[in-house]
């Protein structure tokens, strides 16, 4: 793992007691990071992928994000340097003051350390803190990502029924939402 590569770019946007969020940059497009866009298992609940990712489709989607106004954040490990994920908030609503929130830890590894809820958490926060936001929503097929809002507070607002096409079942989508109301930062 580059760690120094790592630390050379952005500095830390928001931290948690693991890790630090920084601006996605379009020195992050490593081997690594197109690895876990064609892995199966980190797509596994994102739906059939009919066509590999490649250097210039990751590096398209980098350059992509100012234009189109969302949060992208890079998962920093804080104790390697380590950019082991993305999360961000997308479909950002100014006038209703929501967004929808998006998680996907790459590294396989670092899968059940409770990193999703300390990522989601931090993110959370600083929606409804800093950036005035009233309701975040949430859609997933994901057992791991489905317990971990569940466990932050989030409410489920309803089940896209048999929405997508997992190892050859079809499987239910989770809808989520939370309120700036409801936010509690001790969950
Ligand atoms: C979904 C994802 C963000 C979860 O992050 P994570 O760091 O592995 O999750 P956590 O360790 O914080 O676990 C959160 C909860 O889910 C539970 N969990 C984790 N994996 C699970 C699984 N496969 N089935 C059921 N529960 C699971 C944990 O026990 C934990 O519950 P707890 O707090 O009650 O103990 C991560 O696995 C990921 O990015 N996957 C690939 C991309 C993706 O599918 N993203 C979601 C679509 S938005």
């Amino acid at each position: 793992m580059d760690t120094k590569a790592a630390n050379a770019l952005s500095p830390a946007f928001l931290t948690t007691e693991r890790l630090t969020l920084r601006a996605l940059e379009p020195a992050d497009a490593s081997a690594r990071y197109l690895a876990w866009l064609n892995d199966p298992d980190v797509l596994r609940f994102r739906g059939p992928k009919a066509f590999p990712s490649n250097y210039e489709s990751l590096k398209a989607f980098i350059a992509s994000i100012p234009g189109r106004g969302d949060l992208v954040l890079a998962i920093i490990r804080r104790d390697t340097g380590e950019h082991i994920g993305n999360v961000a908030l997308n479909t950002i609503l100014w006038v209703h003051r929501s967004a929808e929130l998006s998680i996907m830890i790459g590294e396989k590894s670092c899968w059940g350390k409770g990193y999703g809820r300390e990522i989601i958490r931090a993110v959370t926060k600083h929606a409804f803190g800093s950036m005035g936001l009233n309701r975040l929503w949430a859609e997933s097929p994901n057992p791991g990502f489905n317990a971990a809002v569940k466990a932050l507070g989030w409410k489920h607002e309803g089940t896209k029924r048999q929405a997508l096409l997992v190892d050859g079942a079809f499987v239910d989508i989770a809808c989520w939402g939370l309120l700036a109301a409801e936010f509690n930062p001790a969950l």
